[in-house]
């Protein structure tokens, strides 16, 4: 009786970035899959390949720098694709594109295929709520930055370290000698770390709605106000332990 050999798994990952580090790897990793790697901007998954000992790209990789994720998915066959994957990618996006990138997703995945995404938490509730309007079944997990930091991507390894950084920060100061921390305080007007913290989150809120409002210009939809909202409320989620989430949406089989 014939071996039972399945099909290739198409895959594409979104937003790759520079070094398109996911892609290559799983590409290496998965010699019978087809791995797509896409960004709008250049890529230098060469240098990435080198470092790695390579010469040569793996056959089954597809590399599409200066690609816009929404005009892939547009281009894909309906159903033809198994997995997509776009990790921090999503909060680039103006709420009208992230629902076309969504609605190209939902239409290019098979019936049973996936939809994955890490972020950071104050993503999370707008995230699924998009996704499940359009059609996926959603999950949702917590993520320390121990665990975003092994996915690998360039800006997991950032977003990690920038987080160790804060807390380092923390540590120092509440290992400061009694005056010294008074002084650390009193300087700026604040009374405990809580406050620190406070203002740190106020800060970076203000922050991320200014990077939002420049990408939905003048007058946001009502539904786009709604999005900044409650993308905004969650921002305190910073200094939880699990400050990420991996978002994973799935194309019911029926
Ligand atoms: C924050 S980086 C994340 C890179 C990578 N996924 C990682 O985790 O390291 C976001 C990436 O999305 C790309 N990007 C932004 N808008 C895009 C679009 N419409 N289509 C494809 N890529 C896009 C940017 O060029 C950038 O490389």
């Amino acid at each position: 009786m014939g071996k039972f050999v399945r099909k290739p798994f198409r895959v594409a990952g979104l937003g790759e970035g520079l070094r398109m580090k996911k892609a290559v790897d799983l590409s290496l990793r998965h010699a019978r899959d087809e791995i797509t790697g896409v960004d709008i901007d250049k890529t230098e998954y060469s240098k990435y390949l080198k470092k790695k000992g390579l010469k040569e790209k793996p056959r089954n990789l597809d590399v599409r720098g200066r690609t816009d994720a929404i005009s892939y998915l547009k281009a894909q066959r309906p159903e033809s694709l198994d997995h997509v994957y776009a990790h921090f990618l999503l909060q680039h996006l103006s709420f009208a594109k992230r629902q076309e990138l969504l609605q190209g997703a939902f239409n290019a995945l098979r019936k049973g295929g996936r939809f994955l995404t890490v972020e950071e938490m104050h993503y999370s509730g707008q995230l699924q709520a998009e996704l499940k309007s359009q059609g996926f079944e959603v999950f949702a997990k917590r993520l320390t930055p121990e665990q975003v930091f092994e996915l690998g991507t360039d800006n997991a390894q950032m977003n990690a370290r920038a987080y160790w950084d804060r807390q380092q920060l923390l540590d120092q100061i509440g290992q400061m000698p009694r005056r010294q921390k008074e002084a650390f305080f009193r300087e700026r007007g604040l009374r405990t770390v809580e406050d620190l913290k406070k203002i740190d989150v106020v800060e970076v809120r203000e922050f991320i709605k200014a990077r939002i409002m420049e990408r939905e210009g003048e007058n946001p939809s009502p539904e786009a106000r709604k999005a900044i909202d409650n993308i905004l409320a969650g921002v305190s989620e910073r200094y939880s332990e699990r400050p990420f989430v991996a978002i994973i949406a799935k194309k019911s089989r029926k």
